[in-house]
Parts: C-alpha cells; structure tokens; sequence
C-alpha cells in the first residue's frame, strides 16, 4: 500500500523493544514486545484533511498462536488478531480502516495476550477507496 510509512522503531515503545535479528525489515529495525499483556507501540500520524484512511500493519509473528493487539486511534479501539506468518523473518500486512482527522491523529497499538504482540515493522497510511467497513 502507498502512503506514509511510519516506522515501529522510530515510535513511542512501552515493553516493548528494537530489535533487528531477524531479516526482511525495512528501516532500521523493528520493534519486539516484551511477552505479556499491556505492552504497546505508539504512533502520531499526520492526516492533511479529515476523513478515512487504511492503516497497514507489516508484522511478523513466527508461532502457530494469533498475537492480539488493541489498535487505538485517537482512543477508539479495533480488537485485532494477528496470525502466525510462519516464521520470524517472515512479514505480513494486515490492514484496516480507520477515520483520521486532520493533523495529529495516536495511533496505539497495545499487546492484550499474555505472550504479548507480533514483531511490528511499520505501519503504512493509505488513502481509502470507499466503501470499507470502518473499524475504528
Ligand atoms: C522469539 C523471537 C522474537 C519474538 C519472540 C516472541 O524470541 O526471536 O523476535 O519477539 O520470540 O515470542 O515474541
């Protein structure tokens, strides 16, 4: 997906770690939750204008186990379960949409299982093209 790319490693981290052992992640690194519950990473993210937007999670999670997060923008949440991608150094997108308004919008992206949240590498802000369902 085209758009802003914010990087994990370059976000606001709470038990949670940058790391880079293993391959395929793009910027520096990427960042690492600690394995329990309440870890988070945080992102501001610019909007030129109000409106909805696709939020792209590039992850990897090398368990068999889904890894929740809580995806809060500007406090309202999407409960999301991000499955196994086969191994560590194996990256996946999973995206959803979501209504930005205009200039700094949080992003927070909070661990709710107890093993804690995928690898993140980046999230990537996309314009809509209609007619999603919003989730958050
Ligand atoms: C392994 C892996 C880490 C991962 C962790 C986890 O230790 O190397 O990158 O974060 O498992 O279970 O979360």
């Amino acid at each position: 997906p085209g758009g802003p790319e914010y990087q994990a490693e370059n976000a606001t981290l709470s038990q949670a770690t940058v790391a880079s052992n293993h391959a395929g992640y793009t910027g520096s690194g990427f960042v690492d939750y600690v394995n329990t519950v309440g870890g988070y990473v945080e992102w501001t993210v610019q909007a030129a204008t109000a409106g909805p937007a696709t939020l792209t999670f590039r992850y990897a999670n090398g368990t068999t186990a889904v890894r929740p997060l809580a995806i809060a923008v500007n406090g309202t949440v999407a409960n999301r379960d991000f499955p196994g991608t086969g191994a560590w150094a194996t990256w996946s997108d999973l995206t959803l949409t979501a209504t930005l308004k205009a200039g700094a919008n949080t992003v927070r992206a909070t661990a709710t299982g107890a093993a804690g949240g995928p690898n993140l590498d980046k999230l990537t802000v996309g314009a809509s093209s209609g007619g999603e369902t919003f989730v958050v």
